[in-house]
């Protein structure tokens, strides 16, 4: 009876885990850039998708199905921080059009919880996309120098030593 939720929620775990995959991949390479902000940003963004997995997890498990946990696409080695917010952007509009319409098909198989997960989920994918849009944003008014003011907070903060 639940099998057509069990196959969304599935769908939307192995989405979300190639977000955590990706985000914490832009995250290893913005700290290795030096770029601070956006480093702790996908760090921080990659913890959300996989809190995601977690509350997917549970519904599927409610439901007596089992958690397939594979990741819908490989981690693409994206390392142009410019690049990077242009492929974050494109995921998370990707995520919140595929659980808009998950949402409306579990409404429409009589699953109203599995249907509030997904609008949850649409409601935090739409502030990532709005935080990635700002980063571009501030790229692109600021240019370079956004990223040198990144990497100046960074040396300032290791000439002061180890972090207590
Ligand atoms: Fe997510
Ligand atoms: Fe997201």
């Amino acid at each position: 009876m639940h099998a057509k939720s069990i196959e969304l929620l599935n769908r939307a775990v192995a989405d979300e885990l190639a977000a955590v995959h990706q985000y914490m991949f832009f995250h290893f390479h913005c700290d290795d850039q030096g770029f601070e902000l956006l480093s702790s940003l996908y760090r921080r963004i990659a913890i959300e998708e996989m809190m995601h997995v977690e509350r997917l997890a549970e519904r599927i498990l409610f439901l007596k199905g089992e958690v397939l946990m594979k990741a819908g696409h490989e981690v693409q080695p994206v390392t142009d921080v410019r690049e990077m917010l242009a492929m974050a952007a494109r995921m998370e509009q990707e995520s919140a059009r595929d659980y808009n319409l998950w949402a409306n098909e579990s409404g429409a198989n009589a699953d109203s919880a599995t249907k509030k997960i997904f609008e949850g989920l649409v409601e935090d994918e739409e502030r990532h996309l709005e935080q990635f849009d700002l980063e571009t944003q501030n790229l692109s008014r600021f240019g370079d120098r956004y990223l040198a003011l990144q990497s100046i907070e960074r040396a300032k903060k290791s000439s002061m030593g180890p972090a207590a």
